[in-house]
């Protein structure tokens, strides 16, 4: 019992999405969701627990945590005090190396690495699909960066209690002789507009679209499970752009409408489509923000980057393989 621990996670793309809550304070989704989790962009996070203090202090790469950000991480280290049956405040210490609020999923990877730090430091020992409901909490999509390479993260069933809380977890996805690689164009790395988790409430609440979506994301992942099993990629790529495209559908149809695409995104959308028209295996996904991921064989990763540097000037362009889970360091 050393009361501190150092924990790293990286970030997921997910290629079903999620998008949608039934249960707000539990972190439940309306949906099945699958993603890769990348090797790049780690978050490391240092918990150690302090006996004096009245109060968590949280540090976001060096400057004093405050506001939504702080509450959202005071409200998970009370999760993880109220299961540890330990009082004591902390004090938290994370470092991200992706740009925050750009649609880059850093609370995946954020709630993930304070999940397995925090827990460790509380002394609590939790398998991975523990960890990964108790990561839920903090972000739904940290649920899947417990896991590394491709995770699906189960809905579960029933509204919240303690049922729902048990049967949403992520878990890992089995897939076959996959070699692919995933090509992330920053467009604007700048903060967004409208959080994910405002925008995905008002889709629910006001898109006609959204369970029209939601019913084909279904079929989706039963369609995807079975590609990614089959490695074929093009199947792969193919059911990951339309269940994004359809997600940005829902919320262009929400009132008012929310819209993550720039026009840098829809230029770096035609550069894909033209990869294919080449023969190039060059698929698109999207989440909350304006940045094109494009899935692709590794052998075509460094052409498709740079076809996407010059389709996009000023946008950088990093390549992502398959990453590990959350683990620990060494204090
Ligand atoms: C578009 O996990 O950030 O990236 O649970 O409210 O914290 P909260 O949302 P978050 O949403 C991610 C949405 C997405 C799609 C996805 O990663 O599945």
């Amino acid at each position: 019992d050393r009361a501190v621990a150092t924990a790293v996670a990286q970030p997921n793309i997910a290629l079903i999405k999620y998008w949608g809550k039934r249960d707000e304070e539990l972190v439940l989704p309306r949906t099945d969701s699958l993603s890769m989790t990348l090797d790049i962009f780690p978050t490391t996070t240092r918990v150690h627990l302090d006996r004096t203090a009245l109060h968590d202090r949280v540090a976001l790469n060096g400057a004093s945590a405050t506001g939504e950000a702080l509450r959202r991480i005071v409200a998970f280290l009370d999760l993880v005090r109220e299961r540890s049956g330990r009082p004591e405040r902390a004090v938290v210490d994370t470092r991200n190396t992706v740009p925050t609020g750009a649609g880059l999923a850093s609370s995946a990877s954020g709630f993930a690495a304070l999940a397995l730090a925090a827990t460790t430091a509380y002394g609590l020992d939790l398998g991975p699909v523990a960890l990964s409901r108790l990561a839920r909490r903090g972000s739904g999509s940290a649920s899947r960066s417990v896991f590394g390479g491709f995770a699906v993260w189960h809905a579960g069933h029933g509204a919240g209690g303690p049922d729902g809380d048990l049967a949403s977890y992520a878990e890992p996805v089995p897939a076959g002789d996959l070699d692919p690689a995933l090509v992330v164009a920053v467009v604007n790395a700048g903060p967004k507009d409208v959080s994910s988790r405002a925008a995905m409430r008002r889709t629910v609440d006001t898109s006609p679209l959204y369970g029209p979506w939601a019913a084909s994301s279904r079929d989706d992942l039963a369609a995807m499970r079975t590609a990614l099993l089959r490695a074929d990629l093009d199947a792969v790529g193919e059911i990951a752009e339309r269940n994004a495209l359809g997600m940005h559908a829902t919320m262009l149809a929400a009132r008012p409408a929310v819209r993550y695409l720039a026009p840098a995104s829809l230029t770096v959308l035609d550069a894909v489509a033209r990869l294919r028209r080449d023969g190039v295996c060059a698929y698109a996904t999207m989440d909350a923000g304006p940045n094109v991921k494009v899935l692709c064989r590794r052998v075509d990763a460094e052409r498709v980057a740079s076809v996407l540097r010059g389709a996009a000037p000023g946008s950088t362009v990093h390549v992502a393989l398959p990453g590990p889970g959350a683990r620990l360091l060494d204090e």
